[in-house]
């Protein structure tokens, strides 16, 4: 029998200060996650000084508290994993530099993660993943479709050329007029319209896995604009069901045709964008045309971001021997692969 493995995961990659602690990689016994969603929202954004500023004062709170809710002492721990990026380099290095802060004092091993890898792994705590698997991560930061043969294996086959998939949504929302961040709004109006406005959709090249959202979000702020100038008013419903429905369309045919050429056995979905009531319930339609291949959809509360993931992601790193040592840095631009 294997030695059970308790991680501590550590993440403020962006605007939330989050620490949980994971047994095997497989159970999240906490999940702790402190936003400063309200401090950014008047700004329409987040505030790099401002979110590096907050994670100095909670991040000491937010760990004790992961490790109570857990019912756990260092002593049990058997490592740290912390995002290492890519993210905020201030807000990174609070995170990194309390992981390495404990993994010294209380000689830990420490292993630092990607964040979208924690992304990914987030699927981990509803179900064992199945290779070869397909996940479609969609973010504030990204938008990538991501083929795995093996745990530790990322293929990037297709990625945005230019805006991510949630960076749209809070650009159309902020021109609707709806708070920070816009994606849990558009996703509420576009519930209450109809599709009816004829909005592009990138297919790019055929065959293409990559996306393209910026051309998607251009005709919206134009329209938005024209209708404007000529004193008429758009219903902001219609427009969010016409712009939802646009980016469902892409991000559901693509991942669908992707599962199909690869002959995957699973598609997870990742990211904050993954919390999309619409995008959920497209991609589960879709997906019934693959009956063979099984769609994981977590919780929305690990679609966001979280520590959980990083601590699952962490495990898997981990078992496979891999350590980061005390020189780890925060990298903004991490490459996955
Ligand atoms: O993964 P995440 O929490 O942070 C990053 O790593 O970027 O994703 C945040 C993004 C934001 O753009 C937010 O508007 C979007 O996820 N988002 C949504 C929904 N909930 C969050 N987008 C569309 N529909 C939602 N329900
Ligand atoms: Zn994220």
């Amino acid at each position: 029998m294997n030695e059970d493995v308790y991680m501590l995961g550590i993440e403020t990659s962006c605007d939330e200060t989050a620490a949980a602690v994971v047994k095997n990689g497989r159970e999240a016994l906490s999940n702790v996650v402190a936003s400063q969603m309200e401090s950014h929202r008047r700004f329409g954004g987040v505030v790099p000084e401002i979110a590096s500023r907050h994670h100095v004062e909670q991040i000491t709170l937010v760990i004790e508290e992961a490790m109570q809710q857990a019912g756990v002492s260092f002593a049990d721990l058997d490592a740290v994993a912390v995002t290492a990026g890519p993210g905020l380099v201030g807000a990174l290095l609070v995170g990194v530099n309390a992981a390495k802060a404990l993994a010294f004092a209380h000689g830990l091993p420490l292993i630092g993660v990607h964040h979208i890898a924690g992304h990914i792994y987030a699927n981990q705590l509803v179900t064992e993943m199945k290779f070869p698997l397909l996940a479609l991560v969609v973010s504030g930061g990204h938008t990538e479709l991501v083929f795995m043969k093996e745990h530790g294996n990322f293929v990037v086959i297709g990625e945005t050329r230019d805006d991510a998939a949630g960076e749209a949504y809070d650009k159309v929302a902020r021109a609707l007029g709806l708070p920070y961040p816009g994606g849990p709004h558009i996703d509420r109006l576009a519930h209450e319209g109809e599709p009816v406005m004829d909005l592009p959709r990138a297919w790019l090249e055929e065959g293409s896995y990559d996306f393209s959202f910026s051309g998607l979000k251009s005709a919206v702020l134009n329209a938005l604009h024209n209708a404007k100038q000529r004193g008429e008013e758009i219903d902001p419903r219609q427009m969010a069901a016409s712009f939802q429905a646009s980016v469902i369309d892409v991000l559901v045919t693509k991942t669908a045709q992707a599962a199909k050429e690869y002959g995957v056995r699973q598609v997870l979905l990742a990211g904050g964008v993954a919390a999309n009531r619409g995008l959920r319930a497209a991609l589960q339609e879709k997906m019934k045309e693959l009956p063979d291949v099984e769609l994981v959809i977590p919780p929305l509360s690990l679609c966001t971001d979280n520590a959980a993931m990083i601590a699952v992601a962490g495990t898997v790193l981990y078992q496979q021997g891999k350590r980061a040592d005390l020189a780890l840095n925060a990298n903004p631009s991490l490459p996955l692969v």
